[in-house]
């Protein structure tokens, strides 16, 4: 036998395009990415200011921009209503009046466009005074408390409102307690049997929704979110809300956001069975696109391995403001 040691080479697999191609683990495509628009009453497009790059349109602007997007191979979007504040209340009935903002944008998306998937984001917060995602009511001690049960009542014929108005898939973001289970109940005894949820499973309380709330102006009036949503420093509790949406019958799991939560997309994508999306929210993007504009960093490059990094961890899909300018990249 030969006592030569093998030199051990990893390096002959990146040797090229395409032997680089061939072992690569890891693929993004435009069928992966969901596309959260931002929509307004009115005929004015308008730029959002801490989003550069997104704006809130209006309904023929949204239906144009899902044709864009389209285009560009992206298939699923997300809606996200800016409403007026004359319509805000304590108990957000505007969220599920079914001639409000998103059923009828979910109507256009749907005339315009039959096979994009239209998802909704099932929350209180754009509608409700306090802006928060959930019915806020002073306790004895006059400290805010945000009441679960009344709260999903209001989800529930949230979600059954964007259901009659052709929604594909709902999407709870507001971390109640037991949602999941009464919005599937809700919609079979409608008559919504075929209508998704996509649960924001182990939503965070993060710093990184800040443009966000800019952009919808929906920061809370008073408090924080921190009583519903979860502590950025836990993991094992993101497992717990896992095996609850799915005993209550998720059809899709949500790891929000994503880029600072690699570890809990890994570790819900190995502790169960359901398609995992992930939620790379305003904070990220607008990270990469302000050190781009300065001329740091790559934009192209970085939201591609920011991308890749998230599907990577165990997402299956991933909702990103980049859909649209990189699918386009993917399918040129
Ligand atoms: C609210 C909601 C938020 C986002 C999506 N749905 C903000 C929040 O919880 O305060 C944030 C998305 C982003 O930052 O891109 N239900």
């Amino acid at each position: 036998m030969s006592s030569r040691s093998i030199p051990i080479r990893p390096r002959r697999n990146r040797k090229n395009p395409a032997v680089r191609g061939l072992i690569r683990e890891t693929h993004l495509s435009p069928a992966d990415l969901i596309y959260p628009l931002f929509i307004q009453e009115g005929e004015d497009d308008t730029p959002i200011e801490s989003m550069p790059g997104c704006s809130r349109w209006s309904l023929k602007g949204l239906v144009a921009e899902v044709g864009e997007a389209k285009k560009a191979g992206v298939r699923s979007v997300v809606l996200f209503p800016a409403i007026d504040d004359s319509l805000k209340t304590p108990l957000a009935e505007e969220a599920y009046n079914p001639n409000g903002l998103v059923p009828r944008a979910i109507q256009a998306i749907k005339a315009a466009h039959p096979e994009v998937i239209v998802i909704t984001d099932v929350a209180l917060d754009p509608y409700n005074s306090e802006g928060h995602d959930g019915v806020v009511v002073p306790d004895a001690s006059g400290e805010l408390q945000i009441v679960n049960d009344h709260t999903i009542d209001i989800l529930c014929q949230q979600a059954v409102s964007h259901a009659v108005a052709g929604a594909d898939i709902v999407a709870p973001s507001d971390m109640m307690d037991g949602r999941v289970a009464a919005i599937r109940d809700a919609l079979d005894r409608e008559g919504f049997d075929g209508v998704s949820i996509l649960s924001y499973t182990a939503k965070y309380a993060s710093a990184y929704y800040g443009p966000f709330r800019g952009a919808l102006d929906s920061a809370p009036k008073a408090g924080d979110k921190k009583t519903y949503q979860m502590d950025p420093a836990n993991a094992r509790e993101a497992l717990r809300e896992a095996s609850l949406d799915v005993a209550e019958g998720a059809d899709m799991l949500m790891v929000k956001p994503a880029g600072p939560y690699l570890d809990i997309i890994r570790s819900i994508r190995d502790a169960t069975d359901l398609p995992i999306a992930a939620y790379q929210v305003s904070g990220e993007y607008l990270m990469i696109k302000s050190a781009a504009k300065d001329g740091w960093i790559d934009e192209e490059k970085v939201a591609m391995e920011s991308l890749i990094g998230i599907k990577r961890a165990g997402a299956d899909m991933i909702l990103t403001y980049f859909a649209k300018d990189v699918a386009a990249r993917l399918i040129s």
